[in-house]
Formats: structure tokens, sequence, C-alpha cells
């Protein structure tokens, strides 16, 4: 499946927070972050608590169970870069007032530490979303 899919409407996500919504069988999480709607795999890698609950700052969340860090951006865990250590991440858009989300490419979870580290995740988008 490679179409957008809404998931909330603008409004739904308060700037600086996140929140979880079911889509294809995996938690999502968006996070409204500077303007820009943002979204991961909800399932922190560590032991599964909801990230959308977590603390966002600076394009990252800290996951509410352990402090763990992961960029908004690409999903990697920020607190460790070389660990190869990542949630997947998801490209976001908004059409009128809807987000919307789309879940391909395959997520990124657990990326091997040996895996290409110059690829681009596909879920980066520079240019503002937010409607
Ligand atoms: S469950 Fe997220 S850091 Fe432990």
């Amino acid at each position: 499946m490679s179409d957008f899919q809404t998931v909330a409407k603008v409004g739904d996500i308060p700037e600086g927070q996140g929140r979880s919504f079911p889509l294809n069988g995996t938690m999502v999480g968006v996070f409204l972050t500077d303007g820009r709607y943002l979204a991961i795999n909800d399932f922190c890698p560590h032991m599964g608590a909801s990230l959308a609950d977590g603390h966002v700052e600076n394009d990252a969340v800290m996951c509410p169970w352990h402090a763990w860090r992961f960029s908004l951006q690409d999903g990697s865990w920020l607190d460790n870069s070389r660990s190869g250590i990542r949630t997947a991440c998801y490209e976001v858009r908004v059409e009128g007032d809807a987000i919307q989300v789309r879940m391909s490419p395959p997520p990124t979870a657990q990326t091997p530490p040996d895996s290409n580290p110059t690829a681009t995740p596909s879920c980066q988008n520079p240019s503002p979303n937010a409607g």
C-alpha cells in the first residue's frame, strides 16, 4: 500500500505534542513540532512504550518510560546513533484539514548497524506541512 491515509484533523494534535493512531495494524505516533507534522512508529524499540506520550523537543521525542530519545525526522535513536536502533518513520502531509500518513516503504525498525548509513529515510520532508 503506498497511498496516504487520513489519521487526524488539523487541530487534533497540539503544538509540541504527539498523538497515536492505528494505521494498517500499526500504532503510528504523529507529532506537531515547530508547525510541522512528523510521524514515527509509536512502539518504542526498547520495551514498547507509546512514544506519542513522550516529551517533544527539537525534532526529538523522549520515551516516557526510560527516556530514550528518538529523532522525529528519521526515527533514529539519538542517544546512540551508531547502534543502528531506530523506529520506523513515515511521510506526512496535510490535505485540507486532514493529516495524512503514508506507511510505505516498509518500516526500518531495528536496522542492522552495518546497513547503509547514508541512505535517506523515506520520511524526511524538509518542507513545512502544517496547515
Ligand atoms: S520503553 Fe522506551 S526507553 Fe524504555
